[in-house]
Formats: C-alpha cells, sequence, structure tokens
C-alpha cells in the first residue's frame, strides 16, 4: 500500500463536502474500499461489484435498496456476461458489449477476458478493433484516453494533468496515420492505444489505472473523414515537417516530466517513414519503443527459434527472403541479423544471408530510385529483377516472411520451390486481415507435402492433411509487447534496447512445447499469455540489471515474486473493512472506581497543603 493523492473520486467527494476527506491508501489497482461510502461504489467501474457486493458490504456502504435483493458470485456473473456476448452476431457489437462492461465493471470484464483469451482477444483488438475504429465517431461515448491536438502545442503538460489518475506508468500512443491496413484515420485511431492498453492488462496484469491511452491529432489527410459530420478529429490537413516534429518533441518532453523518465511511451501506428525516424530518434534517450516494428520483430524471431527444435538447424543456417520491406519487415530483419550475430557470426554475414523485395523488386543498390533509406542495411549489389518467384529459386530461400499485404502472394509454384529447397520450409504469412495472409496454412501444407512450418499474422481454421489435423500458430503481438512492457515498467528500465525484443523472444520460444510442436505450431496456445507475459517480464528486469538500464535499486531478491505480486488480480475483494477481536486487558487487574480515584486525589493535595 501506498500513500498518495486524492484521486478523482475522492477530490469529487471534497467539492460537495467541506471536511476534508482523509485518502489514507490506494493500492496500485484498487482505491481502498472504507474511503468511501455510498453509491460511488456502485457507479465507479473500478469497484463496482454488481450483484457480487454481499448483503454485509451493502449495509456497511449504505447501498442496501439500491441493488436488487439476491448477490451473485463473480462466476455466475460470468456466466450471464457470456451467455449476452453469444447472443450478439456481430462482432462489432460484441465489441460494444464489451466496452460497456469495462465502463461499468473493470474486474469482472477482465476477469471474463481472462477465462479465454484466444475467444476475446479478437473481440477487443484485431480484428475487430479496425471497425471500431471506422466507426469511432459512433461508438464514442465517454472519455477513454486523452485527445491532444496541434492546437494544445505549449500547453500538452496541462492536458496530461487533466487524466485523473496520478500513477500512471505507461502510456500508448498514435497519430491515427497508418491504423492496422486501414490507412489514415485521424483522431479515429484512438480504438489502437485504448485496445492495446486493454491488453496489457488482460494479457501481462499492468493494472488499469497505469494506463494511459492517447491520440496526438494532428489532422488527417483522409478526405471522407474531413467531410464526415460525425468526424470527431481537427478538421485539417494533416501536419508535417518542423511543425509535426517539434509537437511531438514537446509530447515527449511533458510525458517525461509529468510521470518521469521510466514513464514508458510506447509508439502505435505510425505510418512508416515517421515510425522507423522517430524510434531512431528517441530510442536512446527515452523508455520508448514501437510495436509494429520492435515488438513484431519479437514475435516472429521467437518462431523462428522454435522452428530450430524441428529443423535441427541454426538461423545462421537459413537464407531468408522477405516480401514486403516495411516497417514489419526491416524490423523482423534487423532482429533476426542480431540473433544470427548472438550465434556467432558476423553482422555482415548476417546480413548477406538476408534478402528483401517489396513494391519495387528487390532491393537492389542498382534499381531505379534506389533502396528506402530505413532499409539502406540490406540493399545488395545485384541486378534488379521484379521476378520474386525466380529469386525463391536461384536464391535455395528456406525461410520466407510475407509482410506485404499482397494476399495471395506466395502462390503454390512458389511454395512448391520452398518445398524443393530444403525438407522443413519456414513460411510465415504475416499480412493482416486474413484476405492479405501471402497464403494460407492449408495451401502451404498442400504445396509442400506437409512439410513446411507455417505461421500467420491471422487466425486460421486447422488445416487437413494426410489424414491428419495441424493448428498452426499466429504470430500475434500480444504474446510479447505486453510482457516486455510488465518487465520495463516494473524495473524502471530507461530505455527499451533492441536486445530486450531479443530475450523476450527467446524466452517465448522456451515456452513453445513438443505438444504445440507435434500440433503443427510453433507458438503456444494463446490462452496461457498470461504466464508467458510474467516470464517475458522476469527476463526483461534480468536484462535490465545485467545491463545497467534498471532505475531500481537493489535488484529483488525473488523477481519471479517481484512480477506477481504486482500483477493485476481481477478477482473481487472485499471492501469491508477489517475486523478482528481485540483484548480489553487483563481481568485480573483490579481497576479503581472513579470515586475511589476522586477521594485518593483529595487525600493527596489536602496532605500538601497542611505542609
Ligand atoms: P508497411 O506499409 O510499412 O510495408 C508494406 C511493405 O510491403 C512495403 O515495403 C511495400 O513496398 C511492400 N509491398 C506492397 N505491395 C507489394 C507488392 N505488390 N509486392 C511486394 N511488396 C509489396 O506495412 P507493415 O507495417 O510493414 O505491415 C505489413 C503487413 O504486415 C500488414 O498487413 C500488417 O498487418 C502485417 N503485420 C503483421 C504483424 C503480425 O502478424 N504480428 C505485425 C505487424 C504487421
Amino acid at each position: 500500500m501506498r500513500l498518495v493523492k486524492a484521486n478523482f473520486l475522492v477530490k469529487e467527494i471534497r467539492n460537495k463536502n467541506p471536511l476534508k476527506v482523509l485518502v489514507r491508501a490506494y493500492s496500485d489497482d484498487e482505491i481502498v474500499p472504507n474511503l468511501l461510502r455510498g453509491v460511488d461504489y456502485v457507479r465507479h467501474p473500478r469497484l463496482n461489484k454488481g450483484l457480487a457486493f454481499s448483503f454485509e458490504e451493502r449495509q456497511v456502504l449504505g447501498i442496501h435498496g439500491l441493488l436488487a435483493g439476491t448477490v451473485k458470485t463473480q462466476e455466475e456473473q460470468i456466466a450471464i456476461c457470456k451467455y449476452s456476448l453469444n447472443r450478439y452476431k456481430n462482432p462489432l457489437n460484441k465489441h460494444l458489449y464489451l466496452a460497456e462492461l469495462l465502463d461499468t465493471n473493470e474486474k469482472l470484464f477482465y476477469e471474463l477476458m481472462s477465462t479465454d483469451v484466444e475467444k476475446y482477444l479478437p473481440l477487443v483488438y484485431t480484428p475487430t478493433v479496425g471497425l471500431v475504429c471506422q466507426r469511432f465517431g459512433l461508438v464514442y461515448k465517454r472519455p477513454r484516453g486523452l485527445f491532444i491536438t496541434l492546437h494544445d502545442k505549449g500547453k500538452i503538460r496541462g492536458i496530461l494533468r487533466n487524466w485523473p489518475e496520478t500513477h500512471v506508468r505507461a502510456i500508448c500512443f498514435t497519430d491515427g496515420e497508418r491504423i492496422l491496413g486501414l490507412g489514415d484515420l485521424g483522431a479515429y485511431g484512438m480504438g489502437i492505444p485504448i485496445g492495446k492498453l486493454c491488453l496489457y492488462t488482460a494479457l501481462a496484469g499492468v493494472p488499469p489505472a497505469h494506463c494511459l491511452p492517447i491520440t496526438l491529432d494532428v489532422g488527417t489527410n483522409n478526405q471522407m473523414l474531413l467531410e464526415d459530420p460525425m468526424y470527431i478529429g481537427i478538421r485539417e490537413k494533416r501536419a508535417t515537417g518542423d511543425s509535426y516534429d517539434e509537437f511531438i518533441e514537446e509530447f515527449m518532453e511533458a510525458c517525461v516530466n509529468q510521470y518521469t523518465h521510466s514513464i514508458l511511451l510506447q509508439f502505435e501506428d505510425f505510418a512508416l517513414a515517421n515510425a522507423t525516424r522517430l524510434l531512431d530518434r528517441y530510442k536512446n534517450c527515452y523508455c520508448t519503443f514501437n510495436d509494429d516494428i520492435q515488438g513484431t520483430a519479437s514475435v516472429v524471431v521467437a518462431g523462428m527459434f522454435a522452428a530450430c527444435r524441428i529443423t535441427k538447424k541454426k538461423l545462421k543456417d537459413n537464407i531468408y527472403l522477405f516480401l514486403g520491406a516495411g516497417s514489419a519487415g526491416v524490423g523482423i530483419a534487423n532482429l533476426v541479423c542480431d540473433a544470427m550475430v548472438e550465434e556467432g557470426i558476423s553482422m555482415e554475414e548476417a546480413v548477406k544471408k538476408i534478402y528483401m523485395f517489396d513494391a519495387g523488386g528487390l532491393l537492389s543498390t542498382k534499381r531505379q530510385g534506389g533502396v528506402p533509406p530505413h532499409a539502406t542495411k540490406f540493399g545488395r549489389d545485384m541486378e534488379p529483377t521484379k521476378d520474386f518467384g525466380s529469386l525463391v529459386g536461384s536464391l535455395k530461400v528456406t525461410c520466407l516472411v510475407g509482410a506485404s499485404t499482397v494476399g495471395g502472394a506466395f502462390t503454390s509454384a512458389i511454395l512448391q520451390q520452398m518445398g524443393k529447397n530444403t525438407e522443413r520450409p519456414q513460411i510465415y504469412a504475416l499480412s493482416n486481415p486474413t484476405v492479405k495472409a501471402e497464403c494460407t496454412p492449408q495451401q502451404a501444407y498442400d504445396a509442400t507435402e506437409g512439410r513446411c512450418i507455417y505461421a500467420s499474422g491471422s487466425p486460421f481454421p486447422p488445416v487437413k492433411f494426410g489424414g491428419k489435423t495441424y493448428h498452426t500458430g499466429q504470430g500475434n503481438n500480444s504474446y510479447v509487447f505486453p510482457g516486455i512492457a510488465l518487465g520495463v515498467i516494473l524495473c524502471h528500465a530507461h530505455h527499451v534496447p533492441d536486445s530486450m525484443f531479443l530475450t523476450a523472444a527467446k524466452t517465448l520460444a522456451k515456452c513453445v512445447t513438443q505438444k504445440d510442436l507435434d500440433l503443427g505450431r510453433i507458438y503456444p496456445h494463446l490462452n496461457e499469455v498470461r504466464v508467458i507475459s510474467s516470464k517475458i517480464a522476469v527476463s526483461i528486469i534480468n536484462r535490465a540489471f545485467n545491463e545497467g538500464l534498471a532505475g531500481i535499486y537493489p535488484k529483488p531478491e525473488n523477481v519471479e515474486d517481484f512480477v506477481q505480486k504486482y500483477m493485476y488480480n481481477s478477482k473481487y475483494v472485499d471492501y469491508l473493512p477489517d475486523r478482528y477481536d481485540y483484548p480489553c486487558g487483563d481481568s485480573k487487574i483490579k481497576v479503581k472506581t472513579m470515586e475511589e480515584l476522586m477521594a485518593s486525589l483529595t487525600k493527596k493535595t489536602k496532605k500538601g497543603r497542611c505542609k
């Protein structure tokens, strides 16, 4: 328990009541129950338990009668939620139901999520969050994050102060320019940081009060939105150049000034040029990372590590060909190189094992227009070509990575060639949503006589091949970013270097069991993600201490315990004050009556006067 200043609920009460309300304490994720009375317990989503308040609690808190005359357990409430959810057919409606639940009963929402992460994750995050962002003007009801617009330049710190939580430890922010595969959605992009931070809590147990979603509204170039009467952002074309850069600079500084240097700042869904440029600019001076670039890389490299157990080869024994050299592709390629260097080859040798191909063809230094600046490291001194298929054969590729947004780009001829190149070809078809995947798992299995090792970005139904059923894995960033964030937050790391993403990849790969591999997946089951997150957090904390990046001292004796104690618990707590027997003293001691006391005092006084 820590002593803290008033939270907004208490402020509210102070305003109404001139008596000073003493805020005694407030554990990291809960407001201590006996500070508040009455209707606040029912109204505040962090405190509300719905019909799960016991009759004793209702009487002590003065809310008896506000609730129906029955008490339900959290399990019974969850069963009702599941029944209600099942009645909705449309994923957007399911999402809205869940959002409403989060707004009224936070613990119930997170407890429900924990019962089946694989089922609820797609409703809270991709793909449903894409629909939510597109209709954000319609679904927007109450503040669940901060909007900071270009017109707030010079006043950003003041806006951060308006956020009612005092213990923010992580901020996820977007400028809305590249929302998933949907392009520029401007202020409608807010659904993304809200969703990502929701996963911080659901998948890694970071308390909700520690998370702050922010949209930096710098305008939009989406003409449809500018003309849309429901649009909620500023109606201006996107800021660029110095005006944009100064705004981002002020924002980063304001966050650190408001929440100290260990505030974790996660860039999310920025367009390629800004994403790579800003990450390069800030990653060594702020505690920051970009999940699209570094989180993706970590999860894919984890899959490659797990695949090594099948191929009996090391990463450095492969030849990699990437279709797509954007944020995801180049991020993955960079981390694969780091991993190969750890295996004992030089960076120069590692880079030579990687070939990249984008909309302009092979990344060749001789091609017209050259190699894009964020990918210069991977420019090859080769004749330019736009024939991706023939490269697969001529380079004897053993690992094919798709991050191109081109659905079906891995044709069956390409996949068959992969089957000829090596016994166990690796195929990563990462593009989202499902229709944009470079190939389906079924296509990959069919074309390689079931010998391929496959992972996708989107979930796919099981594959049937040779009388067996395989459940291929999803290279979902959710396996890593919440755990990395948990570790970074807990050890107050100054920075989030690339080495942490490699550490997370290794930890995740170790969580893959032989049973997973036999089923055809190089990732664990998503329902285990909370345990995986805590393991990743432990490895991140250890790494931070080893590299001198931790901001706490001394290192906790038991890092596992340290992580577990912090993690959010979505089970309800009892709001009744602690009650216990209190001894009335030793009954054998004879206590004087008041008369006896007075008589003895009078005697003493008289004696004094005689003298
Ligand atoms: P991006 O826009 O930064 O890059 C796309 C790349 O694909 C560019 O290099 C572009 O030149 C290339 N490309 C486009 N058309 C092409 C064509 N016809 N032939 C060859 N290359 C072509 O996008 P980003 O962020 O790199 O994402 C790419 C895809 O990866 C998206 O579909 C995204 O959903 C997916 N992704 C999946 C993740 C996962 O599964 N964990 C994580 C991040 C992204």
